[in-house]
């Protein structure tokens, strides 16, 4: 899996972005009936970026998107329902966010997903591939380590892959440290940056507590192997947050994610307007 620091985007990477007006943004949500989908659409809806938002699902996304259509903000939004109505949904897009599949249960790892969520990322990105090639494809399906490398593939396949733009969303890894390591030392959430590397799975997600800033010190016996990094007490404390956030049987934490989701895609859409961002993707 592609593991990137966040750095400015090079003028490589930006002249490989449309270059046309993106203030009027097209994208497109799949999945986006789900506990992710539907905040994640509100507040796309919500942002004077995006001029179309076509949501897509196998349920329920026409009454989503009348719902949203109400909202007064220049985004047309339109719902699409079932794989005979994807391609008009794509047609076009610059951007496309898919949530769609299963999330977890009590006790069940992001790997369990696997066979469920490989075979509908598989499924959606050949159709992004057939119908918006040139679209930024931001996957959040789980297991993220495992959905990325087949969306790339399947974009390979087509002959249309470009690895500037087929992210793996998992910012929520770098927020999370962000807070969990302000409330351990007393800091403003806001000012705390910990990189974290690797992937979004258990072990594979390193943060970098080393490379944070404002510099922070931690007992020896918080670190990992060669002390230069928190990863399993971390786990453990993701997996205790995880705990008291779970509202329902399911894993998500949908309003946190939907939010910091929404600003990675539009940070994304500010990247494709040239200018200069710095985000992170996996
Ligand atoms: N990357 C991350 O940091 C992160 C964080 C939280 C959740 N997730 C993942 O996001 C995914 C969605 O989570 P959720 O809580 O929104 O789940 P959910 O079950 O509430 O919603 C999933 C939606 O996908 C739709 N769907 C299922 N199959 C589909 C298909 N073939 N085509 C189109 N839509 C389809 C469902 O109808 C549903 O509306 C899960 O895989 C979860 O593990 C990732």
């Amino acid at each position: 899996m592609l593991s990137a620091l966040a750095r400015p985007a090079s003028a490589a990477l930006r002249r490989s972005f449309s270059t046309s007006a993106q203030n009027n943004a097209k994208v497109a949500v799949l999945g986006a009936s789900g506990g992710i989908g539907q905040p994640l659409s509100l507040l796309l809806k919500n942002s004077p970026l995006v001029s179309r938002l076509t949501l897509y699902d196998i349920a329920h996304t026409p009454g989503v998107a009348a719902d949203l259509s109400h909202i007064e903000t220049k985004a047309v939004v339109k719902g699409y329902l079932g794989p005979e109505q994807l391609p008009d949904c794509l047609k076009g897009c610059d951007v496309v966010v898919i949530p769609a599949g299963v999330p977890r249960k009590p006790g069940m790892t992001r790997d369990d997903l696997f066979n469920t969520n490989a075979t509908i990322v598989a499924t959606l990105a050949a159709a992004c591939a057939q119908h918006c090639p040139e679209a930024m494809i931001c996957i959040i399906a789980n297991p993220v380590n495992s959905t990325i490398p087949i969306a790339a593939e399947v974009f390979k396949k087509h002959g249309v892959y470009n690895p500037s733009k087929i992210f793996g969303v998992t910012t929520l890894d770098i927020v999370r440290a962000n807070t969990f390591v302000a409330e351990l030392k007393g800091l403003d959430p806001a000012r705390v940056n910990v990189p974290v590397i690797g992937g979004h799975a258990g072990k594979t997600i390193i943060p970098l507590i080393s490379q944070c800033t404002p510099k922070v010190d931690f007992p020896q016996d918080h670190l990992g192997g060669k002390g230069y990094f928190l990863c399993l007490w971390f786990i453990e404390v993701l997996n205790i947050k995880q705990k008291a956030i779970s509202i329902s049987e399911d894993e998500t934490s949908c309003s946190s994610f939907s939010l910091i989701l929404s600003n990675f895609i539009k940070t994304s859409i500010s990247a494709q307007n040239s200018s200069k961002v710095i985000s992170l993707a996996k």
